[in-house]
């Protein structure tokens, strides 16, 4: 696995593989890689003839208040990881070189990143979009994978690669889990013993919700009261939100109908875990 550091190089390798014919891959991701982000090396592996993955923990996307500093790292690792995987090129640019001290351009999509996870996180998604647009240009995917963890990104992305005309495939991973449910997560490093152990009600909740469904039920208000007080037994469980939205839009639903997305949000300690699942009708 090459490791490339700066953003010059990593357009002038991408433009020279483009050139020879290859599709290129991509996986962005902030690092402390996990299983989750592994599956989705996988993906790429299969669907493209080179791997890129990039390690940038984004400043943008972390609110004022957020874990940016001490957002869990471990460069060698990580490194290792995908090596062993199969990844073929490693880009970990510098802040500075991403974000020059006369950078002023944004990218945001509308509505979308004011709802669910936006409600508290503000600034979160415009971060997102900026960076991710940021390395389409520099590496030039064909295909750039996400996981379906961060159901609300993913659709955010989505958007704006329409939009904005992006060349470039999104493909989705499914959400990697421990045995007990809970969907992997860089920021589960967070949880002491008792909050690793009642976080896996989020999950637990979802697949209730599920079979609710399944059952007959398409009251959302009811399925969420459900889920709020499976969630509610555990002690160290504040709920953020739990919402029950379409998939386009992310408008709050009253029936259950169509294709629809149920999202919780819940902080475990200083833990705040996501986690979704998607139901088509
Ligand atoms: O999902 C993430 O880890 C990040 O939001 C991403 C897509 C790498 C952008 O920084």
């Amino acid at each position: 696995m090459r490791t490339i550091t700066h953003i010059d190089r990593m357009q002038k390798v991408s433009d020279d593989l483009k050139k020879e014919g290859k599709t290129i891959g991509f996986v962005p991701t902030m690092g402390f890689i996990h299983e989750g982000h592994l599956s989705l090396i996988d993906i790429a592996n299969k669907n493209a003839d080179v791997t890129v993955a990039s390690l940038f923990v984004n400043p943008k996307q972390f609110t004022p208040t957020e874990d940016y500093r001490c957002y869990p790292r471990n460069l060698a690792r990580d490194k290792k990881l995908l090596k062993k995987r199969g990844c073929s090129i490693f880009f970990y640019p510098d802040v500075d070189a991403m974000y020059s001290k006369y950078f002023k351009t944004e990218v945001y999509v509308r509505n979308l990143s004011k709802l669910l996870c936006g409600v508290r996180r503000k600034t979160h998604f415009k971060g997102v979009t900026t960076v991710v647009a940021k390395l389409f240009n520099i590496l030039k995917p064909d295909i750039a994978v996400f996981g379906q963890k961060d159901a609300q990104q993913v659709i955010i992305l989505k958007r704006m690669v329409e939009d904005l005309n992006f060349d470039v495939k999104i493909v989705i991973g499914p959400i990697i889990r421990e045995d007990d449910g809970l969907a992997m997560s860089s920021r589960n490093i967070y949880l002491k013993k008792k909050e690793r152990e009642e976080a896996s009600v989020i999950f637990k909740s979802l697949k209730e919700a599920e079979k609710m469904i399944h059952d007959g039920e398409r009251n959302a208000s009811r399925i969420k009261k459900r889920m709020r007080r499976m969630i509610s037994t555990k002690k160290s469980a504040a709920i953020d939100y739990i919402r029950i939205v379409e998939t386009k839009e992310l408008r709050s639903v009253n029936e259950i109908n169509g294709e629809i997305l149920i999202a919780v949000a819940c902080f475990f300690g200083k833990a705040r875990l996501i986690d979704n699942i998607i139901i088509n009708l």
